[in-house]
């Protein structure tokens, strides 16, 4: 099949990589910095570092002609009150979107803008969150027993800028107050 394709790429590579792909994992320990309460996260991490997310990442070549495609999968739980989640970034080349579909699980994404603007999309099995390029992205699992599972795409060539979340943090948070997700400053914030 791959003889008759005229793209950079083996088709049966990139459709077989699937089954051949291990996930990427992040443990605690990779998310030290990102949790608002500190006294929490070392608390944590004295039990056990545990594993927060995992993804696959389908090694599609990161060029503009392709779609890179994966799937996510971030553990139920919490640090503190702050609900477990994903480092978040915004793409290198910032005008590149994102489509998440959510496979299963709870939970939901926090975006935003160098600007400032803020939102919050919650998910369920079957929905889909656009992320328009410019915004920054984080998933966030707000059940306390399932995992919430997303398939994700976005052009080859998006790149991941991991260093200005790193820096500074999202603007807002999730977190569970009287027993419900609720969204809240970030005390930590660093813009
Ligand atoms: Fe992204």
């Amino acid at each position: 099949m791959s003889d008759m394709s005229p793209t950079t790429i083996d088709f049966d590579t990139v459709t077989g990589a699937s089954e051949a792909a291990d996930p990427l994992t992040r443990t605690l320990k990779s998310l030290d910095g990102y949790f608002y309460d500190a006294d929490a996260f070392s608390a944590a991490m004295a039990e056990d570092d545990a594993l927060i997310y995992e993804y696959f990442d389908m090694g599609v070549p990161e060029t503009s002609g392709n779609v890179a495609y994966g799937t996510t999968s971030i553990k139920p739980g919490k640090v503190g009150d702050e609900y477990f989640m994903t480092k978040g970034h915004f793409h290198t080349v910032l005008d590149t979107a994102e489509v998440y579909y959510c496979l299963s699980g709870h939970g939901g994404m926090m975006m935003e803008t160098p600007e400032g603007k803020v939102e919050w999309r919650e998910m369920k099995k079957g929905d889909v969150v656009y992320v328009p390029g410019r915004w920054a992205h984080r998933s966030i699992n707000i059940s306390a027993t399932e995992p919430f599972v997303m398939f994700f795409a976005f052009p080859g060539h998006a790149g991941h800028d991991y260093g200005t979340i790193a820096t500074k943090g999202f603007r807002k948070l999730m977190v569970e107050r009287d027993g419900k997700p609720t969204m809240v400053d970030n005390p930590r914030w660093n813009g």
